[in-house]
């Protein structure tokens, strides 16, 4: 595991997901009650970017078909995807938003 430097935390919009990437994978950060979360970015459905989605609260839709997500354990919420996405331990030092990746 290592830990990645994705963003700033001035980067990452309240209301909206930031597409990011790292070590091969797509990435997105969401910003929510001054937590940041990191999710992988790809639907489990048919491969839409879940950043180009819509994010209230703690769940992020994605633009295609409207399945939902908790993006804080990546719990799928409704169908049409049955699969959860990956999620992944977020760190803020200095301003500066770090996730550890395997
Ligand atoms: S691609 Fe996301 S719900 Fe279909």
């Amino acid at each position: 595991m290592t830990w990645h430097k994705l963003a700033l935390l001035t980067d990452i919009p309240e209301d909206a997901a930031l597409e990011t990437g790292a070590a091969g994978q797509p990435l997105a950060l969401y910003r929510v009650e001054g937590r940041v979360y990191c999710t992988g970015n790809l639907c489990t459905h048919a491969e839409a970017f879940l950043s180009d989605g819509f994010l209230e609260g703690h769940e992020i839709e994605c633009p295609l078909h409207g399945a939902r997500f908790d993006i804080r354990d990546g719990r799928v919420l409704c169908q049409p995807a049955s699969k959860d996405i990956p999620t992944y331990p977020v760190r803020v030092e200095g301003g500066a938003v770090f996730v550890e990746l395997p």
